[in-house]
């Protein structure tokens, strides 16, 4: 078949690099040059440097005979002439100062784009039906939205398809390769048949469940995984965790075996962490509250979750303070990981921008930085060069390098390799100095670590004075 995609970011170039391995010819469409440009390199370290996703690059290396990319919309109009399906893959962030309303200004500045073409296809005749795809995380009721926007236009011939992805950051390519699910909300058969096709690959698989819904169904189940996820997450770190923080002979790793033995609490997401970000999560139960308050029902719930993972974060910084009277004031700070979880450089929500700007405002006299992945976009942020707020950053290589000289550091990111960090430490490090471990990644070392004089502040325990 012949599919586009509109918007390549993290959604759009996985889903279209495993379209294109199903055998479907793709085009790429999407408005940020440097990213098509990196995409679209044929090499390895250029295409990670810009999507940092376990086999994207060599999916799409693999591929390249039958994918192809552009910022050019004269491309696009000729390739809708024949086109099958188009991927609406555009961001759908929170508007900013709302009370999680879906910004939809991406979705709507495209889609309007892509009416005018699209009424214009096969000499204006528009013979050739084209399935428009949502897979965009949108409200409940948004294909009623796309359909007008596209009847606006003079658009025929024509259906729009709930698609919501599932894929999992970090793991998107594998996850995309082999989906627990592939969820299909349309209201014409015609449709259903074109997605059966799209997605043949996966159709008769006997470990991945292909479900047909309706198009309402579709997106309220992916706005609904995604806020349950979330619940489960924030649960653990509010209660397991704060059970485990107040209780001093209860350690948190031990308790976790206790309750995941037990099939119906399950392992997912039962860690303890000092915030839950990523792009979507947050979002997406800050859009599902504020649709049910927009129909009058009490979204209280969805709330407090949100509200959880705000006072998470706050409070494992307020606990240098309230337990080891530690000042952040003319501190020398080394944080270690700035992505929002392990395996990304997306630093979208990460727990890591709030706590960064808190050290500045605090006055810390140094902020030394380091992530495996990450550093690029977090400069993007915080960039010394350019904005003299932030002078007091400064990227290094290395969890040595970053721990060298410093009075404190914090993790922040579940790296795996930050688990070694407490060797790093031993030797780089002197006590007395804080450990603020907000991933638990050398709970297996807090004994030793606090026999040998460090002071430990981790999310999931009580404070653990140097001894
Ligand atoms: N990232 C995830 O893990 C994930 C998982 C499931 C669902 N989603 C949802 O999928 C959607 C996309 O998420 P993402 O993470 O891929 O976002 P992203 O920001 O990584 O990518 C979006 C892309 O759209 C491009 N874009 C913006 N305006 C455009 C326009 N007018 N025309 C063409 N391209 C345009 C941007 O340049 C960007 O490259 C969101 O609704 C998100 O909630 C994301």
């Amino acid at each position: 078949m012949k599919l586009l995609y509109v918007g390549s970011g993290f959604v759009g170039a996985c889903s279209a690099a495993v379209m294109a391995d199903s055998g479907h010819d793709v085009l790429l469409y999407d408005i940020d040059q440097e990213k098509i440009k990196k995409l679209s390199s044929n090499n390895l370290e250029t295409i990670e440097s810009c999507l940092f996703e376990d086999g994207l690059g060599d999916m799409l290396i693999k591929n390249k005979d039958q994918i192809s990319f552009t910022t050019d919309y004269g491309k696009v109009t000729n390739y809708l002439d024949d086109v099958d399906a188009v991927f609406m893959c555009l961001p759908t962030p929170e508007k900013s100062g709302a009370e999680g309303e879906s910004d939809l200004t991406y979705y709507y500045l495209a889609a309007e784009k892509l009416a005018d073409s699209m009424a214009k296809r096969n000499n204006s005749t528009q013979n050739k039906y084209v399935v428009l795809i949502n897979k965009s995380t949108v409200p409940v009721n948004m294909i009623d939205e796309t359909s007008r926007v596209m009847i606006e236009h003079g658009v025929k011939n024509f259906g729009v398809v709930s698609n919501p992805e599932f894929l999992v950051e970090g793991k998107a390519i594998e996850g995309s390769v082999h989906p627990d699910r592939v969820v299909v909300g349309a209201e014409k058969e015609e449709d259903f048949k074109v997605l059966r096709q799209v997605y043949a690959r996966f159709l008769n698989s006997p470990s991945i469940k292909y479900i047909e819904t309706n198009p309402q169904e579709a997106a309220a189940g992916k706005l609904l995984a995604n806020y349950l996820l979330f619940n489960r997450v924030t649960t653990t770190f509010d209660v397991v965790g704060r059970v485990c923080e107040s209780f001093p002979k209860i350690n948190f790793e031990n308790l976790r075996k206790v309750l995941i033995s037990d099939d119906r609490i399950g392992s997912w997401g039962f860690y303890d962490s000092v915030y839950c970000g990523g792009s979507c999560f947050i979002k997406d139960a800050a859009s599902l509250a504020h649709q049910l308050e927009e129909v009058g029902v009490s979204a209280s719930y969805v709330r407090q979750t949100l509200m959880s993972n705000n006072f998470q974060r706050d409070n494992f910084l307020s606990r240098s303070k309230k337990e080891a009277n530690f000042d952040w004031s003319k501190k020398k700070v080394a944080v270690l990981g700035v992505a929002f979880k392990q395996e990304t450089n997306d630093i979208r929500n990460s727990g890591a921008i709030d706590i960064v700007r808190h050290l500045v405002g605090e006055g810390a006299e140094k902020i030394k930085i380091y992530d495996p992945a990450a550093m690029p976009m977090f400069m993007s942020l915080f960039d010394p060069a350019k904005d003299s707020r932030y002078s007091v950053i400064s990227y290094y290589n290395s969890e040595k390098e970053v721990l060298e000289n410093t009075d404190a550091c914090l993790i922040l990111t579940d790296w795996p390799k930050f688990r070694a960090v407490g060797e790093v430490i031993k030797t780089v490090c002197p006590s007395p100095y804080l450990i603020m471990d907000g991933r638990r990644m050398l709970a297996n070392q807090f004994d030793e670590l606090q026999n040998l004089g460090y002071d430990i502040i981790a999310v999931g325990s009580p404070f653990l004075k140097g001894k």
